[in-house]
């Protein structure tokens, strides 16, 4: 195994942070789904219950490693409503538990034996928690009874933790004394949520407990890259965490995985999110001047616009509002209009074949939600798993550049598999140009050492 990830031991506690306001609602997908059902005249479907939920949890997906020259690792994760989740083991004995890759928060928090309240502890007769007051690798117990932090994400979940530095084994290495929030409080607002959550935030943010904060250092280039498999559907809550559903890259971009030059956008300075200028939205032939900042965020699964805007979209496709999520006709979707966004200049198209998921394997159903609260505009997992996405943390700046697999067909459900032929032309899902002087660097070959 590389020795790449051997870290400095190197800790910054900073003083308690204010709470955090990331990103990363997902609207209420069971009783959506049985809305849909009871207007169609269905049976239900069955309800991801918080039991199969821990029983999901229980067994986390391997995280296969594979790692290449100058320290990469490429790491098959899991997914879950299109976000993606990387299996870690913390402390000793090692727990392994699935944390959900976020770049919209900056906290690396898990459950933990500590968690007391809340609608997301762990049955601790049932499971072996991870326990930092018992771990033989804790460097310091009594840090498990300092006062607890508080996150608070954008679907209303609310964490509580408490900072102690423990072993934890990830990308197949070791990092002692790594910073990790250990969960006191764990309260999702309906269905159960995470058992953790890497949050990957900015360089320009810091976190008593960043995991990325020392990855960084121990590779050639410091680059977070995501690959989503768009043949793996994640989108059936009884099925828990699905494994094999993408690819997280420490270091060098994989160059298996895309074709091309990155288009790289840089990210606005003044927030503490890794967010981009979203100049407007073209929807058919209307443009939609906007010159707003928008969240590019792994752990967000949908794309959440402003009222207005929302409006305007969602009038085009023909959305119906069915608990927070819009559902579409199944059988008019080839007709649905592109939809561009103009990022910092740059064009990324989502032609109709990408702008809507299948739930219940029935129901049709819009990847655009409206944000309430006057909370950001995001660009969810929904529009970043069409492209490669690399998160650069050196030089402040977010990559798409094309998939090399192509999008597999859908099935539209009540129509035949849906016809190429006639989906238009099926053009790059967004043309990039070449940015010469941004381009990387030859890539180094990453040679996958299972
Ligand atoms: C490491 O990566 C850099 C940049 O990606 C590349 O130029 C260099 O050749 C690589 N070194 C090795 C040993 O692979
Ligand atoms: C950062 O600046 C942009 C414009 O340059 C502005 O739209 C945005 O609201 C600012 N964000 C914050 C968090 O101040
Ligand atoms: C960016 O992050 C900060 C703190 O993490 C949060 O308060 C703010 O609302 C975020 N901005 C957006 C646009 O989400
Ligand atoms: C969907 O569209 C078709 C074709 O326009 C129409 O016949 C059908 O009634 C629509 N279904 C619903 C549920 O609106």
């Amino acid at each position: 195994m590389t020795s790449g990830l051997l870290l400095p031991l190197l800790l910054v506690l900073l003083g308690t942070p204010a709470p955090v306001a990331a990103d990363r609602g997902l609207p209420d997908i069971s009783g959506a789904v049985a809305a849909m059902a009871a207007a169609a005249g269905d049976l239900p479907p069955p309800a991801l219950t918080a039991a199969a939920a821990r029983a999901a949890s229980l067994a986390p997906p391997p995280s296969v490693v594979r790692a290449g020259a100058n320290g990469t690792a490429v790491i098959s994760v899991a997914g879950s409503f299109h976000t993606l989740f990387l299996t870690l083991q913390v402390g000793t004995p090692a727990v392994a538990i699935s944390a959900q890759l976020d770049t919209g928060s900056p906290t690396l928090w898990l459950s933990s034996a500590l968690c007391k309240a809340g609608s997301g502890c762990r049955d601790k007769s049932k499971v072996s928690a991870w326990d930092p007051t018992k771990s033989r690798s804790v460097a310091d117990p009594a840090a498990a009874l300092a006062k607890p932090i508080q996150r608070r994400y954008g679907d209303g979940s609310t964490i509580e933790c408490v900072v102690v530095e423990d072993a934890v084994r990830v990308a197949g290495a070791t990092i002692e004394r790594q910073p990790v929030c250990a969960a006191t409080l764990m309260d999702f607002p309906s269905s159960p949520g995470e058992m953790g959550i890497i949050g990957l935030g900015p360089p320009q943010t810091q976190d008593p407990a960043s995991l990325f904060d020392r990855l960084r250092t121990s590779f050639v280039e410091s680059k977070v890259s995501f690959y989503f498999d768009r043949s793996v559907g994640t989108f059936d809550s009884s099925l828990g965490l699905v494994p094999n559903a993408g690819e997280v890259t420490i270091g060098t971009p994989n160059t298996a995985r895309y074709k091309d030059d990155f288009l790289w956008v840089p990210i606005l300075k003044n927030s503490s999110n890794w967010s981009v200028k979203l100049d407007s939205i073209t929807i058919g032939q209307t443009r939609l001047t906007l010159g707003v900042e928008t969240l590019l965020d792994t752990g967000t699964s949908l794309i959440f616009l402003d009222s207005a805007t929302f409006d305007y979209v969602n009038a085009d496709m023909g959305g119906k509002v069915v608990n927070g999520l819009y559902q579409l006709n199944c059988t008019k979707l080839k007709s649905l209009s592109p939809i561009t966004f103009v990022l910092k200049g740059v064009s990324f198209t989502l032609t109709w074949d990408k702008q809507f998921f299948v739930l219940g394997g029935k129901y049709c159903v819009s990847i655009f939600t409206k944000q309430t609260n006057g909370g950001p505009t995001i660009l969810g997992a929904s529009f970043l798993r069409q492209f490669y996405t690399s998160f650069d943390y050196a030089a402040s700046l977010i990559g798409l550049a094309q998939l090399v697999d192509n999008a597999p067909d859908q099935t539209i459900p009540g129509i035949s598999k849906m016809d190429r032929s006639h989906a238009g032309p099926r053009a790059r899902a967004h043309a990039l140009p070449r940015a010469a002087s941004l381009a990387l660097a030859a890539a180094a070959a990453v040679v996958l050492l299972v």
